[in-house]
């Protein structure tokens, strides 16, 4: 993966799964037990914003310093990529400076046209197509709590035409999990990522499900996910949403119908008491802060296998 972007999960191989989830699992064991090494030692990152951020600026950053290296915050009012100047030139300066672009955009089109032009490996930090990087230390995440992927069935509540679960349908497929996702009529998974997901389910084994009812899809599921029901640069469309996403709250209700010992799921920011209340996320079955932690040590993967650190 050495010098490779990392712009979507759907360009990894299994195998490369696989392997950045290990490379987590032992940099995060590591750390655990004390090890500091420093292999990215003198390295840099630049991070590129076009969008509000706690998770994906703080774990990024505090990575690339517990792997020896730094990062800079490029804030929105900054660097205004596409309005002071082109993404093109953006692109090719900042290759100049740093080893390694991470960038968070509205448009998916953007991290594509500067990894097109960059000279040093890009990283999605959520476009509003794929949010790769949560979806990894997402996997992680329920790697850990249950001991395995292949054959769980996560379920996907709420706006399925997401970032978020593009990424986990993609991921979930890849590692032989079943992905079902519940989602109003105009917001179901693009169609796109839902063919590109039934192919690779054929060779995985994976199940893939779309409903409208909620009910069906956490039907004896594993993983109770949601995410906010609007997006970052979908503001104006707030009302409806909140009136079409109504019936998809993860309450106490709704996770009752999933196997007894399933773990919730949310990637923050939340709006408690719209697709999730208090009780899912601080009670007993959540998993959300762990999942937030564990951004940590899957992109301290991502950033050490892309800047040539080799494998596990
Ligand atoms: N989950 C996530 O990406 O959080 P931030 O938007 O705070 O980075
Ligand atoms: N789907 C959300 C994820 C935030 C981390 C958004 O794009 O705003």
């Amino acid at each position: 993966m050495k010098g490779n972007d990392f712009l979507s999960i759907g360009q990894l191989s299994s195998d490369q799964l696989q392997l950045l989830l290990d490379t987590a699992a032992r940099l995060k064991a590591d750390w655990q037990a004390g090890k500091r090494e420093q292999p990215l030692a003198g390295k840099s990152l630049g991070m590129l914003f076009q969008k509000p951020s706690l998770r994906t600026r703080v774990s990024f950053e505090v990575a690339m310093r517990q792997l020896g290296g730094y990062a800079l915050y490029l804030s929105p009012n900054e660097v205004q990529m596409g309005q002071r100047e082109s993404t093109a030139d953006v692109a090719r300066v900042l290759s100049r400076y740093v080893d390694c672009i991470m960038a968070r955009v509205f448009r998916h089109a953007d991290v594509e046209e500067l990894a097109r032009w960059a000279s040093v490996p890009v990283i999605n930090g959520l476009s509003d197509m794929s949010h790769p990087c949560q979806a990894l230390g997402d996997i992680l995440t329920i790697r850990e709590k249950k001991g395995k992927l292949a054959g769980l069935t996560l379920a996907f509540i709420g706006d399925g035409d997401n970032n978020v679960a593009h990424s986990l349908l993609t991921a979930a497929v890849k590692l032989g999990m079943n992905f079902a996702v519940a989602s109003p009529p105009d917001y179901q998974p693009s169609t796109s990522y839902v063919a590109r997901a039934k192919d690779i389910a054929q060779a995985s084994g994976s199940r893939i499900a779309v409903y409208e009812d909620p009910r069906r899809a956490v039907a004896g599921a594993d993983v109770v996910y949601t995410d906010v029901w609007t997006s970052m640069g979908y503001e104006s469309e707030t009302d409806h949403r909140l009136a079409a996403f109504r019936p998809y709250q993860v309450n106490a209700a709704l996770l009752a119908l999933a196997k007894p010992d399933a773990i919730v799921m949310h990637d923050l920011p939340a709006h408690r008491g719209e697709e999730i209340t208090d009780d899912m996320i601080d009670g007993p079955q959540s998993a959300v802060f762990d999942q937030a932690e564990n951004r940590l040590h899957a992109q301290k993967a991502v950033l050490y296998l892309i800047l040539g650190a080799g494998g596990v």
